[in-house]
């Protein structure tokens, strides 16, 4: 496991990433395609956004994405010739009046320990326009042993969450239209299980 977990350094690495990644990008994210109109979408911020993974599903929609690794920002600059931040998600102010429909995290809360997640989903609330979303798609540990359960202990990111602590962390902030856990795999074996949020404001 540790040696795992070593090994997954390289991950930061956007080409190794991008390897890693790519059979199961689009699993990971069909569950935004199935519960949302993107062509509706206006303005998009996507936390987290790595070497600009989800930026393509977004290519009519003013789009900002934001990561705190220079060179995954540099390889989206180079791949999508679109809007990049260079920031820590944790300390990141936010402009005064900057706001988003659709706000999107994908596998980023894993890598943040529960207060700094409390304070980015406190902060995304307040960057929401009253007509929209918070999307969230997350890696969970689950209870069993498993193949999905190693890679969860063993990814780069130290907060794999179970279940109910991650629906107690969006609930926290959020009201909930779905919820819904999924797995994500190839050829028939399970890899990663996985749970989709969406949420909107309290206003
Ligand atoms: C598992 S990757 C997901 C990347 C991308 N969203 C995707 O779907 O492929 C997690 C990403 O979160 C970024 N990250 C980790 N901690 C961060 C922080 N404090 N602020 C901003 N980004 C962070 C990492 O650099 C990495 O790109």
């Amino acid at each position: 496991m540790v040696s795992l977990k070593r090994l997954s350094g390289v991950m930061e690495h956007p080409t190794a990433y991008r390897l890693w990644q790519s059979p199961f990008a689009s699993a990971k994210f069909a569950p935004v395609l199935r519960h949302n109109d993107l062509s509706r979408v206006r303005r998009v911020l996507d936390v987290g956004c790595g070497p600009g993974t989800n930026a393509a599903f977004f290519a009519n929609t003013d789009y900002v994405g934001l990561d705190i690794n220079e060179s995954y920002v540099r390889t989206a600059r180079r791949r999508h010739g679109r809007e990049f931040i260079t920031a820590d998600a944790c300390t990141y102010e936010a402009p005064p009046d900057d706001r988003f429909d659709f706000i999107l995290l994908n596998s980023l809360l894993h890598h943040i320990d529960t207060a700094n997640v409390e304070r980015i989903l406190r902060q995304l609330h307040d960057q929401l326009t009253d007509d929209g979303h918070i999307h969230v798609l997350e890696l969970v540990l689950p209870d069993k042993n498993g193949l999905p359960r190693l890679l969860a202990k063993s990814d780069r990111g130290d907060f794999p969450r179970a279940l109910d602590q991650w629906r107690e962390l969006f609930a926290a902030a959020f009201d909930e239209l779905v919820f819904e856990p999924y797995t994500v795999g190839r050829l028939g074996i399970a890899f990663f299980e996985m749970v989709y949020f969406k949420g909107k404001a309290r206003r």
